[in-house]
């Protein structure tokens, strides 16, 4: 029997709120039916790896959606320890909650629609992207009344059609950040745009968007513009791009151990963060034919022994997981047995099991012989984002490997 657990003495559980003194909490993992291993010395390592593969470059470390899954503030703060100087947010309120808990590093927000608290951004020191005159418009509002200047990125569409300012409407959009610079209330401190393909290293708009991206910054520096950070690189880019790295890279998925060209052979040295497991809530004998869960999409054909699995796509288990979701159960690989439903699957053990409940079932994690995200990406269709960001908000995040601790 195949028992990892992480109330081992070398695994330590941290406050998810991040002010405990990591590493000195007594893990808790007894009575827990589903949980996330968030390993954080993995995360700092990774860090330094990717800092290492661009030496010349700052790193800003992607931490929008809870950190994909794995905890904003804990991440955030793995981050800096290893080495980023920027974090970076899709959403205001990300951006709040990591400066409201007394994270002081440069942080940069890029979603916003108007009306937006583009004050309480701009009192609370984050810098903002602005992709329309508009934008820059409520920002410089904003900054007026607090008597402040605004730190703005102007973010270009080289490519992607997607957020950005695209063709002539970026001369639009450099030509009104020069006003409003003119006039005090913002300052251009990064121009940047985003990849629409560098996942596949050899696809031709990769360097053309590289292109375009500093034909914008030529403009906008001829404009006066005299921007601190030029960035593009995602992760991606970080990896296999060196000539995208410019002033900052911004990854996101790769500092989480997970590799965004899972074509590549290359693992670049990362250690998946992410371990979810689950204790078997019930083992039992089942007759050959008798049909299993909703549906009855899996019938042994044998008699059986089966466990029941306490996590559901409530927890963020795909739903299309059913009969195909990988696990590591009593040393072996297996696979979800019938149809995942809300809270709980079941596994066909095989008539010789000897498993007990309470024992621990992996989804998945980064240790030799347990599947891995991308093996569950794979499995259910989709990208191993997914499979972590979607982790439901029940599913409680053990922290191992934060400071204080040998690891
Ligand atoms: C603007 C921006 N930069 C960087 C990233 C990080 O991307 P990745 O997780 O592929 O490294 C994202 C994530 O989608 C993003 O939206």
């Amino acid at each position: 029997m195949s028992e990892i657990d992480a109330s081992d003495a070398d695994r330590t559980v941290t406050d998810p709120s991040g002010d405990a003194a990591a590493g000195s909490a007594a893990p808790q993992t007894h009575g827990l039916t589903v949980w996330a291993e968030i390993d954080l010395a993995a995360l700092e390592s990774n860090v330094r790896t990717l800092r290492a593969l661009a030496p010349s470059s700052e790193l800003m470390a992607v931490v929008k959606a809870d950190a994909y899954g794995h905890g904003l503030l804990q991440v955030a703060r793995a981050a800096v320890r290893g080495g980023a100087t920027w974090v970076g947010v899709a959403q205001f309120g990300e951006a709040f909650a990591l400066r409201d808990a007394g994270l002081t590093t440069r942080l940069l927000t890029w979603l916003s629609v108007p009306g937006a608290d583009f004050a309480g951004a701009v009192e609370r020191d984050i810098d903002l992207s602005a992709s329309a005159p508009w934008v820059l418009d409520e920002i410089a509002a904003a900054a007026s009344s607090l008597g402040r200047t605004a730190r703005v990125h102007l973010k270009a569409d080289t490519g992607l059609g997607r957020g950005g300012a695209y063709g002539a409407d970026w001369t639009t959009l450099v030509q009104h950040a020069r006003r409003l610079e003119e006039g005090g209330s913002v300052t251009v401190v990064g121009l940047w745009t985003h990849f629409a393909h560098a996942d596949s290293p050899e696809h031709p708009t990769v360097l053309a968007q590289q292109e375009r991206f500093f034909e914008a910054v030529a403009e906008a520096e001829q404009a006066g513009i005299r921007p601190e950070v030029r960035h593009l690189a995602n992760s991606a880019a970080t990896l296999v791009h060196p000539s995208a790295h410019a002033d900052l890279v911004r990854p996101g998925i790769a500092m989480y151990g997970l590799t965004p060209v899972p074509q590549v052979e290359d693992d670049f040295g990362l250690r998946p963060v992410m371990t979810l497991r689950a204790r078997l809530a019930l083992v039992k004998a089942l007759p050959a034919g008798q049909g299993i869960s909703y549906g009855h999409a899996y019938v042994p054909d044998v008699d059986t022994v089966v466990g029941l699995v306490p996590a559901g796509y409530a927890d963020g288990v795909p739903r299309n997981a059913t009969n195909v979701g990988p696990l590591l159960v009593e040393g072996r690989r297996t696979t979800i047995a019938g149809r995942v439903c809300m809270d709980q699957f079941v596994v066909d053990l095989g008539p010789g099991s000897q498993a007990r409940a309470g024992d621990v079932v992996t989804l998945f994690g980064g240790a030799p012989g347990e599947p891995t995200a991308q093996d569950w990406a794979d499995a259910t269709d989709t990208i191993s984002y997914e499979i972590v960001t979607r982790l439901g908000a029940r599913v409680p995040r053990l922290y191992v490997g934060g400071p204080g601790e040998d690891a």
